[in-house]
């Protein structure tokens, strides 16, 4: 990419303006038990403002392959088709049952990078995953254990272990895991879903997580390295295979599945941009409120790698003309 062609700061408002339209789409059906309703809300509203960014962008971790996911799947262009070139990585509603029920943390999400620099997952859907901020970003190894990385990262956070604060997903296949944690003498923070949301906060100093470990989807891998890379933090994966298809199909593919994914692989540029904002409210970004006065207020987090520029905003965004994305009626009656 020439450095005429490079995404300028600019991009940072783009990303903002995206993932607050698919919160504030995706909003309207929280508690509703309705996961693929607020999906496709978010997915429609991401879309559609994606279309006025100045790119020629490619996705490459999406809702999935073309024929089951009709927009923003892999491979699709996204974007004006001018400017420069980027890999884009989406997730419209992480945590969709999150969203579905009610229940804090869920986020909408998008990660762009320079062309060609997004690791793509192919046939792996599950990823184990060490996340920490950048004190302890060379503290960290993936194949040592849970109690050796938490030592580690005490030392080089100048911080006992029990001071420390796991986030993990509260999943069977973390029980292991879990025993050895607590007997490690750590605090751990069990969340039923949403581990973007768990590197973010590992990642950056400060908002009571330490660590992100365990289990979690290959694809929110990626876009959270996009926002770890971009903090400076430290991220380490390695493909776990969880399902019977995928461990015969990496097979098949001859990955080796004891491969150490590292930031660098994960995202291989300086270049990228992370925007998240609440859906629901959560216990780091406040969630999307309607609100007759203040109209519909939203609260998001871009970071740009470039520069390390974290940016905390909050948006009012008054009631003023209906939006039909994509002749979808989404009730709202917002412009962003
Ligand atoms: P969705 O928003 O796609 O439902 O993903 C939520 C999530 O919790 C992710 O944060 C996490 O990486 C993944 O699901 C874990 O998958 P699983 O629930 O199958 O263990």
């Amino acid at each position: 990419m020439s450095i005429k062609n490079k995404p300028d700061r600019n991009l940072a408002m783009d990303m903002v303006r995206i993932t607050e339209a698919a919160a504030i789409s995706a909003a309207r059906y929280m508690g509703t038990g309705d996961k693929e309703a607020g999906d496709q809300a978010a997915v429609d509203a991401m879309r559609a403002v994606l279309e006025t960014v100045p790119v020629k962008g490619t996705v490459i971790i999406g809702e999935g392959e073309k024929d089951e996911a009709p927009m923003l799947y892999n491979g699709e262009l996204v974007g004006m088709g001018i400017g420069p070139e980027v890999d884009v990585a989406v997730d419209p509603v992480e945590g969709t049952s999150l969203l579905a029920y009610g229940r804090p943390n869920s986020i909408a999400v998008i990660a762009m990078s320079e062309k060609g620099s997004m690791w793509h997952p192919g046939n792996s859907y599950y990823m184990n995953k060490l996340v920490v901020e950048k004190k302890a970003k060379n503290a960290i190894d993936i194949t040592k254990t849970p109690t050796e990385n938490l030592l580690a990262i005490g030392e080089a956070l100048c911080r006992e272990v029990k001071d420390l604060t796991v986030f993990i997903l509260d999943k069977p296949r973390h029980n292991k895991m879990i025993d050895e944690i607590r007997a490690s003498g750590a605090r751990i923070a069990l969340h039923s879903e949403g581990d973007v949301m768990g590197a973010l906060m590992a990642a950056i100093p400060g908002t009571g997580i330490d660590v992100l470990m365990g289990i979690g989807g290959t694809p929110e891998g990626v876009i959270a390295a996009a926002a770890v890379k971009a903090l400076g933090g430290g991220m380490q994966g390695q493909r776990a295979p969880q399902i019977k298809e995928e461990e015969e199909n990496l097979k098949n593919d001859n990955v080796d599945i004891d491969e150490v994914l590292f930031l660098d692989n994960l995202i291989n540029s300086d270049d990228a941009f992370f925007a998240a904002t609440g859906i629901t409210d959560g216990s780091f970004l406040e969630g999307v409120h309607f609100d007759r006065e203040a109209g519909v207020t939203t609260h998001s987090l871009v970071i740009r790698a470039l520069t390390g520029s974290v940016r905390n905003i909050k948006g009012q965004h008054q009631l003023k003309r209906p939006i039909d994305f994509k002749n979808r009626n989404t009730k709202e009656d917002f412009t962003v």
